[in-house]
């Protein structure tokens, strides 16, 4: 069991709360917990009713989600569980608000994602200014996180934003470059926004998002399960994360980029072609659970 604790929280990455309370056990304790449609998807209670022939009505897809936040929920500690709202690129904020409220009574401890699109930082805003925590999801870029920031000002509760490291890496762009540069702007900040390092791969992606100080780190079990066979390793002080893929072959820097966070929101870039293909990935997959009528 872990002794002594890192000082960012670690939330589960997945869908399955038999998988949360394993690792529950494992660490000693689990902070948060963050889902997403695919996850859910790939959850073991929707996967046994599709096996079986079941596929889901919308209502039904949505109970389950419910339930297994439900089951979640009283597993983690105050950094809460995240509960994505379903959005096509074509959902409006109104849309993703009214889910994003519904899915806000389910636990006491959830905190809605909505994705770094135009509409859904028009979520967060509307979210915020009703005491609904948010989660902003597929962040790749620091003008999104920018944005993020500028849209959530004068949050009561601290904002998540999520930056995917992984996937960046993924096209060959060092992602943990993405948490350092957002973390450096937010210095300037007034600190309503935490940084939440998410689509970790490996034990180097973990040990590099505590290196950074990143406030929170959503991490798979399996990574998990290799950091707690590393008797829980930590970086030291000359710890150096070398940013290389699989094969060995260098990502590519991000640079910084000077950005003022006095601006509207509405003023920074937002579009990102990650985050278009993860909300497309984020629809087919939750599609793929429902029945073909539905
Ligand atoms: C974060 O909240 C997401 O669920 C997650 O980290 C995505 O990771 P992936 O890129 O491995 O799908």
């Amino acid at each position: 069991m872990l002794t002594n604790k890192p000082k960012s929280k670690i939330l589960v990455d997945g869908g399955d709360p038999d998988e949360t309370s394993q690792v529950q056990k494992l660490l000693g304790f689990v902070d948060g917990q963050t889902t997403n449609p695919s996850l859910i998807a790939k959850s073991p209670e929707i996967q046994q009713r599709i096996a079986s022939g079941h596929s889901l009505s919308a209502q039904e897809e949505k109970e389950e989600y419910r339930k297994i936040v439900q089951a979640i929920s009283p597993l983690v500690g105050n950094a809460g569980v995240s509960v994505e709202v379903f959005a096509d690129l074509d959902t409006r904020a109104k849309e993703m608000l009214a889910q994003g409220e519904e899915m806000f009574t389910w636990i006491p401890n959830a905190y809605i994602k909505y994705p770094c699109t135009h509409e859904g930082l028009r979520a967060a805003e509307m979210s915020v200014r009703e005491q609904i925590r948010v989660n902003m999801t597929l962040c790749f870029s620091q003008e999104q996180a920018a944005a993020v920031y500028a849209a959530t000002k004068g949050s009561k509760d601290p904002v998540y934003v999520s930056p995917f490291v992984g996937r960046l890496d993924d096209r060959g762009e060092n992602g943990i470059d993405l948490v350092k540069n957002i973390k450096m702007m937010y210095k300037r900040g007034d600190g309503h926004v935490h940084v939440l390092a998410a689509s970790i791969r490996h034990l180097d992606h973990l040990l590099a998002a505590f290196a950074l100080d990143a406030e929170l780190v959503t991490v798979p079990a399996k990574v998990l399960e290799k950091w707690a066979a590393s008797n829980f390793a930590m970086p030291d002080r000359d710890f150096s994360y070398k940013a290389a893929n699989a094969s060995g072959a260098r990502l590519k820097p991000i640079p910084f980029e000077e950005l003022d966070l006095n601006l509207p929101w509405q003023s920074f870039e937002i579009a990102h072609e990650l985050t278009a293909k993860g909300i497309q990935k984020f629809v087919a997959d939750y599609r793929s659970t429902l029945k073909r009528s539905a």
